[in-house]
């Protein structure tokens, strides 16, 4: 078959006039030049067969490159570099991460780096470690002990700084305390804590004596607890009276006394004050923090665990039954934490890092606690909401703390940008040299913002793309040597062997869509569905044999970026072609009037699914009919006809998890059945419901 190669549109969408510069026969091409008329061109495509791919149709031509200011410095500040450790990482892992994991501190050495019996891996086998001494001790018992290792700042402008010294013996009084309460090695203990330094403490003090935490974000109600407690079995809570969250107190402490009451097995539950708001303690089980510590050393001896002893548990939520408790162990996640910390952060002594992230999900395990304390990092902490008094919180924050590194959502960058730009302006951000976004794919126009007003033009942008299955970064610019795009979250981590595969499990060609999958084991990979060995089989390792499917879907481009388009389930089918919402929503969201969008497929008699988007304006943008044309005209101009909305909806907000995921599950069955009746719990704002609903009849 002949494939046109075009220069001036993307794929087979010829929109514009462009040249046809040839065809790709095989791996050869026929060169020559040649005007193309896209009305001409698109019969002649017509007449070829659909495509049965994801197909992308968003082009991408921006590209940035780091400064060789920036380069200079880097720990890999050149592609060839990266290209060639990359290399060594996948001919040879055990080898490349043998040497990362020298960089921690074992008290009994591996026999073997890996023993992979698909799906299971082993790895630094029989080796011996204590994570929390590797995150903590080992910086405070040398030059780092009078070192910051977190900047507290509370919602109401309280601040703290812990030094590693001091954060060894907070975390050595509360191992001490949990072993006082009988706590032992593989017990679960579920932690539900405001973003608070004594939130890391309690992870580090698990770690420590090798319990099992499971900790649940501080936005979750008390039916969230009750089901993770059942399903890992905890019996020791730790907690605190509330947290401060927009000015008010979240009743942290009412919570988990409404869930107690429906599980019973709870022995301990120790109580940290934090608001002073009013709580019950019942009388055996209740105790408080600062009662507990003051009974106890600051010295702790730490004890030796396998590397392949569990360390946390934590939930997510699979598109369809009940969370899955995702396992992770010691010696390989916090390998893989700590290395791709160092270098997709590439880390400095001096820097400020800072991660929006609340420990209750992944990230905040793998980069506020694990990832940057196993490197001595000094790291911003902070309790509350972005807009509390208003949208210039972070910023302030940043500029005070002189913070170096921010990381933090495409969904909180999307809000900023709706808020206004004046917010950063305020502020003088200059102390920043590198920016991260994680969690979704990063619309090129949100992308651009976060370019030119927050990083002003001069920080690199890493596009982190990873999972709480696995554990660390998988896909992302090292911020020395890649060039990025916005939107694309490039190249494959060390070690990570990504690849798009076809349903037949072929790789797929360059800009080519299919599912994402990841073709060998890595160590911070997760080990496990909590007590369902069947269940992680078959959700991420039964499409393909010996392969980890990640429910991605994405395509890479000619110079190998991965663009990713979004989870598989939230893929549209158009006329035989399957479209990313995400392109569909980066499409509206470049538009001037767009803060953001959600978009999901409806079924259609004639189209298969037709495109139905819902769109939250800029305060600056008022909703008209003219302004819905003009967005149909700009989707279809900038992605093509066939992505063109069948109904665009605006609504005040969007239906998002607590962390901010937009819930289009919701949506589809809003558009499909005119109704919701699904589970709405994880639901952050449960009035969004009624003003989309009232948003689609006006
Ligand atoms: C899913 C994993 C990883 C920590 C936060 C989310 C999406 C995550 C990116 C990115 C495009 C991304 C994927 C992935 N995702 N980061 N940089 N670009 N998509 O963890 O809740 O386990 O969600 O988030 O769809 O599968 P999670």
């Amino acid at each position: 078959m002949l494939i046109p190669v075009l220069v001036g549109c993307y794929n087979r969408f010829v929109t514009k006039p462009c040249e046809l510069r040839g065809f790709l026969h095989g791996s050869e091409i026929f060169p020559f030049t040649l005007e193309v008329n896209p009305a001409s061109f698109a019969a002649a495509i017509r007449q070829q067969p659909m495509s049965k791919s994801i197909e992308s149709h968003l082009t991408e031509d921006r590209e940035f490159l780091p400064a060789k200011e920036f380069s200079s410095k880097a720990r890999i500040s050149s592609l060839a570099q990266y290209k060639k450790l990359y290399k060594e990482s996948i001919d040879k892992p055990d080898v490349f991460w043998a040497r990362e994991a020298k960089e921690l501190q074992w008290d009994k050495p591996w026999n073997k780096v890996l023993e992979w019996k698909a799906p299971f891996a082993k790895w630094f086998v029989d080796g011996k470690l204590n994570v929390a001494t590797n995150c903590v001790d080992r910086h405070a018992e040398g030059p780092r002990k009078n070192k910051a290792a977190i900047i507290f700042e509370g919602e109401p402008g309280d601040k703290r700084v812990i030094t590693y010294g001091q954060l060894q013996r907070e975390v050595c009084q509360f191992a001490n305390v949990l072993e006082k309460n009988g706590v032992k090695a593989k017990d679960r203990v579920l932690i539900y804590m405001p973003m608070i330094p004594e939130a890391a403490v309690a992870m580090l003090a698990c770690a420590r004596i090798g319990a099992v935490h499971s900790v649940v974000f501080g936005g979750f109600s008390a039916d969230s607890i009750v089901d993770r407690l059942e399903d890992s079995g905890a019996t020791t809570i730790i907690t605190a009276d509330g947290g401060w969250r927009r000015g008010k107190v979240v009743p942290l402490k009412e919570n988990v006394d409404a869930a107690l009451e429906k599980y019973t097995a709870v022995r301990k539950c120790i109580v940290f004050k934090r608001c002073g708001n009013d709580v019950n303690m019942a009388a055996s089980r209740d105790t408080w923090w600062h009662d507990e510590v003051a009974a106890v050393s600051h010295r702790h001896k730490a004890k030796s665990f396998d590397a392949e002893h569990p360390l946390f548990i934590l939930y997510t939520s699979g598109s369809t039954g009940k969370p899955k408790g995702i396992l992770h162990t010691s010696g390989g996640y916090l390998t893989g934490t700590y290395s791709t910390f160092k270098y997709i952060f590439d880390i400095r002594e001096e820097d400020i890092y800072w991660c929006t992230a609340d420990v209750g999900w992944i990230t905040g395990h793998s980069y506020i606690v694990y990832g940057p304390l196993a490197n001595g990092a000094t790291q911003m902490m902070y309790e509350g909401a972005p807009n509390q008094p208003d949208f210039g919180r972070f910023w302030k924050i940043i500029e005070e703390n002189a913070v170096s590194i921010f990381y933090t959502a495409p969904t909180a960058i999307r809000a900023f940008i709706k808020a206004g730009d004046h917010f950063p302006a305020n502020h003088d951000l200059s102390s920043l040299r590198l920016l991260g976004s994680v969690g979704e794919p990063i619309n090129p126009e949100a992308w651009m913002w976060y370019h030119n007003k927050i990083g002003g033009k001069r920080c690199p942008i890493v596009d982190t793309w990873w999972q709480t299955e696995t554990g660390s970064i998988m896909i992302s610019p090292l911020p020395g040597c890649t060039p990025t795009k916005p939107g694309t979250a490039t190249l494959p981590f060390f070690g990570v062997d990504a690849a798009i595969l076809d349903e037949a499990g072929n790789e797929c060609k360059a800009n080519e869509g299919g599912k994402l999958v990841i073709r060998k084991p890595w160590p911070a990979m997760t080990r496990s569905i909590y007590g369902d060995k069947a269940r992680y089989s078959k959700t991420y390792w039964s499409d393909y044999k010996g392969i980890y499917t990640a429910g991605d879907g994405a395509r890479r481009d000619k110079q190998g970026n991965f663009w990713i388009v979004g989870r598989i389930d939230d893929v549209l089918n158009v006329s035989g072609h399957r479209l990313g919402t995400a392109e569909v929503e980066s499409s509206l969201v470049s538009h001037p009037a767009v803060a953001e969008s959600a978009v999901v497929g409806r079924p259609d008699e004639l189209k298969g699914q037709g495109v139905v988007c819902f769109v939250t304006l800029k305060e600056t943008h008022q909703p008209s009919e003219a302004l819905r044309k003009e967005l149909r005209e700009h989707v279809g101009k900038s992605i093509g006809a066939i992505a063109k909305p069948d109904d665009i909806y605006f609504a005040p907000a969007l239906p998002k998890t607590r962390s901010g995921k937009i819930m289009r599950r919701l949506l589809k069955e809003l558009v499909t059945t005119g109704d919701i009746s699904g589970n709405v719990t994880t639901l952050d704002d449960v009035n969004v419901i009624s003003n989309l609903k009232a948003s689609m009849n006006s």
